[in-house]
């Protein structure tokens, strides 16, 4: 199969289909915001919900938070957004676009034809300044001295500064984690690429307290657990790497930084990132608050402040991931099909029912009572409008992995055909068998047939 996916054709089938609108559009649009349609929205539960499961259902050393958006300003000077949290921005005063300093080299600039900013006479690009990306507010009805706050640039922080209150409720020692799936905000100077780099996205973080000496070991674990978590998923392999940061690169907190990358249409770049944050963060909370954080054993036996690893990640990354890794065009029987090979797991919809023929009362019966029946425990679809091929390719697009179909047979022996997303086998089985059958397939585990 030829990999002809580009980001364009991914903006297109979410558009087409339902999944990600740009935002405010009625209005002219509000640059990389977007509104997730209900395709989208159950593609991002599936998401969340795959996460949870691996992070916290199956495992007993990690528990969950969800902390406040808005936390106290005090917070971000302790973490070090308010001084650190900037990227260097240069504004061209004749476009009067917006540039990093440090991405010059890739950015284009406002004229025609276009070129890299200052490339052209009339460019007039300012000295680099540092700008801050967290979005500020106020809290309380004035604006004074003391109500300036900001919108949480991670959820990292809001982990932070409850360690102490789950160490104690959860009876926990380490090593143990605290996850956190939650919306974070930047005010990026230069987002773009559809999902991938927007001002407002829901991050899913984890962040894992070890004694100081077990960090290293417990670092390797997690870049290793977690890119398994992608290959389970259906990602194929080559198109995923693990990155290491070298040491100018590294955050102001981190004693070593892996990514895990994928060969986006755009090429290779961050899906997440996994980072020894040493014991900065609780360190610097104890200074700021004056609350002390550390674990402290039994009887007093040991007293130590835990190292922490971090795996974080966007939904919107992933989102982009798996839908290009996906994204297929292949011709059937003389016509083209665009089908989106998603891991039944991570798809919106599991089945499609669909009576062969709408007119006739005994398939749609039939096909509603069975459409009834799985909805109970999964999120099918029925559909009866339009010719049955135009049917299949609606759900292909959507990525959903089978379809029953009711037809003549049916009315005479109550058997349905099953149709595979992939292979495009259809076999015959009983209407009877059919909710065993998908939950089956549901909990087989599954691989791309785009190979690795
Ligand atoms: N707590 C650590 C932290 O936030 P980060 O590398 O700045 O580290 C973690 O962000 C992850 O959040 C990234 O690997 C990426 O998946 C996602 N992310 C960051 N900025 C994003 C943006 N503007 N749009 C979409 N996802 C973003």
């Amino acid at each position: 199969m030829a990999d002809t996916v580009t980001m364009d054709k991914i903006v297109s089938i979410c558009r087409r289909r339902g999944f990600v609108f740009p935002s405010s559009e009625i209005y002219g649009g509000l640059g990389s915001t977007f509104d997730y349609g209900h395709y989208g929205v159950l593609l991002k539960n599936n998401i969340r919900a795959r996460w949870v499961e691996a992070m916290v259902q199956e495992r007993d050393d990690i528990v969950l938070i969800d902390s406040a958006i808005i936390l106290h300003p005090r917070v971000w000077e302790a973490s070090g957004h308010v001084e650190g949290f900037t990227d260097p921005l240069v504004d061209c005063r004749t476009c009067k676009l917006r540039f990093r300093a440090d991405q010059l080299q890739e950015s284009r600039c406002g004229r025609k034809p276009s070129k890299r900013p200052g490339e052209h006479s009339e460019c007039d690009l300012t000295e680099p300044r540092q700008f801050n990306l967290m979005f500020e507010t106020t809290v309380g009805p004035v604006q004074e001295a003391g109500s300036r706050a900001f919108l949480r640039p991670e959820t990292a922080q809001g982990i932070f500064i409850n360690f102490k209150n789950v160490l104690q409720l959860a009876r926990r020692r380490p090593p143990f984690g605290i996850a956190q799936v939650g919306k974070s905000f930047r005010n990026e100077i230069t987002p773009g690429n559809f999902l991938f780099r927007v001002r407002e996205f829901e991050q899913m973080e984890m962040e894992f307290f070890v004694p100081p000496a077990d960090a290293e070991r417990w670092y390797r674990y997690w870049i290793e657990a977690r890119f398994d978590w992608y290959l389970r998923y259906g990602l194929r392999r080559s198109r995923l790497r693990v990155r290491e940061h070298g040491p100018e690169e590294r955050s102001h907190y981190s004693q070593g930084t892996s990514d895990i990358e994928y060969e986006y249409p755009i090429g290779w770049s961050e899906l997440e990132g996994v980072a020894n944050r040493g014991d900065y963060d609780l360190t610097r909370h104890a200074e700021f608050s004056g609350t002390r954080l550390e674990y402290v054993g039994p009887e007093d036996t040991e007293r130590y402040v835990p190292h922490v690893i971090e795996p974080a990640v966007s939904i919107e990354r992933i989102v982009v991931a798996m839908l290009v890794d996906a994204y297929d065009e292949e011709e059937v029987a003389g016509r083209e099909r665009t089908v989106l090979r998603l891991h039944p797991a991570i798809a919106p919809v599991k089945a499609a029912v669909l009576p062969l023929i709408a007119k006739d009362g005994g398939m749609v019966e039939k096909a509603r009572s069975l459409y009834e029946e799985l909805r109970a425990a999964h999120v099918v679809e029925y559909d009866e409008g339009g010719a049955i091929g135009r049917r299949y390719r609606r759900q292909d697009e959507i990525g959903t992995p089978f379809a029953f179909t009711v037809d003549e047979q049916t009315l005479a022996d109550d058997t349905v055909t099953i149709r595979e997303r992939d292979s495009l086998v259809q076999e015959r089985l009983a209407i009877a068998q059919v909710a065993a059958r998908l939950a089956d397939e549901l909990r087989t585990p599954w691989t791309t047939p785009k190979g690795d």
